[in-house]
């Protein structure tokens, strides 16, 4: 964060100045109370089951210096009609200084799948070439945005920025906030496809990170995805294309799997020099190629070169947890736990990867919660899952909820299973009964939505070995 006086708060939120106008901000922006320190500002949000206002005693308490407030506080503070928005405009504000100081990049990730994936990755290719800030965790809507544009300062040179969307309109308010200088769109997927009523309404949403580009803008955009690259329509500037297929501005040639999931290929850049550089990815799952390629084309935009990509992404891994983490326990069984999230694109990913690393001399056991959010197809789109695991030829299916119904039924259709398909009703069960089930070299997959808690299992099955 750089520093601001309360006036200057004041004067980039609209807000009435509730304080000395000369207190200064020198330390973070947050919104946790707990995590207020020295010169601090205290961002007070209404939450749904608490109050940020109730809190401002323990943040100035723990040193916070000025506080973002839709109505007086007991405190030196800046009062705004709404905090939310108040938050995005002194994001906006601060980025617009950073920029006119300095040399700094914005790279925006969007997509239906793999965000928090590749800006993880991007945030591992950038940092040795330039002080970057990447967003912790999955932050990325109208809260977790602009705290993360808030955590650059003058040394920034980097700044990537996760864009979730769940409707219309959402892309286009967060890149009022922060308009990238690259835009990245991954994938247009069945994520979310209840909020917004159809696939079309997803491609036209992403879309929006285009359109939100500083004039002359870079737009990255997925070559294998086909609602992506229509994307091209709406840049304002040059466009570059990753993927798999041959006119794909970067991409993946020679692609091969190893026995541990990981993907190896040929990284090839169009313009550049007519040579390959190796890569071979420690993430685990085809999928994340796709990933790997979309870092790089972003990396190379900003200024990196094909070498230094393919070395990065050979020594990248996945940072944030619950995404196809690999436990390998003392009794033999390999845990995969991709229990962070789930949709059908994923879900598919993820099966593939356990079948790659079952192959045919152990057993693979998937342990499968509901898809949350996908809107009437939400059945159908369960049942072929089902069907999926099947046809991979999963030797265990173990199917967790109701709500996952859908895939025992898929997978009992499909072929004729008896014991090798079982529903339990909720976590306990399955717990229990994996209890009882694996054997020393079974390999198994833990995956739902987040909102269904497999990622209890996930932490269950591989904390034995932390234990
Ligand atoms: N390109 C992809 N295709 C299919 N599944 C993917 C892809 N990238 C990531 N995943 C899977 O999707 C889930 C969410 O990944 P994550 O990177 O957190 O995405 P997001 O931030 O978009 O939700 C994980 O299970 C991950 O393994
Ligand atoms: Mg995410």
């Amino acid at each position: 964060m750089i520093e601001l006086t309360a006036a200057e708060v004041a004067a980039a939120t609209g807000g009435r100045l509730a304080a000395d106008p000369d207190v200064r901000v020198t330390g973070s922006v947050v919104i946790d109370s707990r995590l207020a320190g020295p010169g601090a500002l205290f961002v007070a949000l209404p939450g749904e089951h608490v109050d940020g206002h109730d809190y401002v005693p323990v943040a100035v308490g723990n040193g916070a210096a000025l506080v973002l407030a839709a109505r007086d506080v007991d405190a030196p503070a800046v009062v705004v009609e709404d905090v939310q928005t108040a938050l995005g405009a002194l994001a906006r504000e601060v980025l617009r200084r950073l920029r006119a100081a300095g040399d700094l990049k914005v790279v925006g990730i969007t997509g239906s799948v793999g965000k928090t994936t590749t800006k993880d990755l991007l945030g591992q290719l950038l940092t040795p070439h330039g002080q970057t800030v990447v967003p912790r965790g999955s932050f990325n809507n109208e809260i977790g945005l602009p705290l993360t544009v808030l955590e650059a300062d003058a040394s920034t040179r980097f700044l990537v920025l996760e864009m979730g969307a769940s409707g219309i309109g959402h892309l286009t308010y967060l890149t009022q906030i922060a308009p990238p200088d690259v835009s990245v769109v991954l994938a247009v997927g069945s994520a979310h496809l209840g909020e917004f009523g159809g696939i079309e309404a997803v491609a036209t949403a992403k879309a929006e990170i285009v359109a939100g580009l500083v004039p002359g803008g870079t737009a990255v955009l997925n070559a294998d995805d086909l609602r992506v690259v229509a994307m091209a329509e709406a840049a304002p500037g040059p466009v570059v294309t990753f993927g798999t297929i041959p006119t794909a501005d970067v991409r993946a040639e020679n692609i091969g799997m190893d026995r541990s999931g990981c993907a190896s290929f040929d990284l090839r850049v169009r313009g550049a020099e007519p040579v390959t550089h190796p890569v071979q990815l420690r993430l685990v799952g085809e999928h994340h190629i796709s990933n790997a390629l979309a870092a790089a084309a972003a990396a190379i935009q900003v200024g990196l070169d094909a070498a230094a990509v393919a070395a990065g992404l050979a020594g990248a891994t996945a940072i944030s947890p619950h995404r196809m983490a690999v436990t390998q326990r003392p009794d033999g069984v390999t845990v995969i736990d991709d229990s962070y999230n789930a949709n059908p694109d994923s879900m598919r990913a993820a099966l593939k990867a356990l079948a790659v690393m079952a192959g045919r001399e152990r057993r693979s056991v998937a342990v499968l919660g509901e898809m949350l959010e996908l809107g009437p197809d939400s059945r159908a789109a369960h049942d072929e899952i089902g069907r999926l695991v099947v046809r991979l030829n999963i030797k265990l299916l173990v199917v967790v909820g109701d709500g996952a119904g859908g895939i025992h039924d898929g997978a009992t259709q499909e072929g004729s299973w008896g014991d090798e398909t079982r529903f339990v009703p909720d976590v306990e069960t399955a717990s229990a009964l994996l209890r009882d089930e694996l054997l020393p070299g079974d390999v198994v997959l833990v995956k739902s939505s987040n909102g269904s808690g497999l990622w209890r299992l996930g932490d269950e099955l591989s904390g034995e070995v932390r234990a």
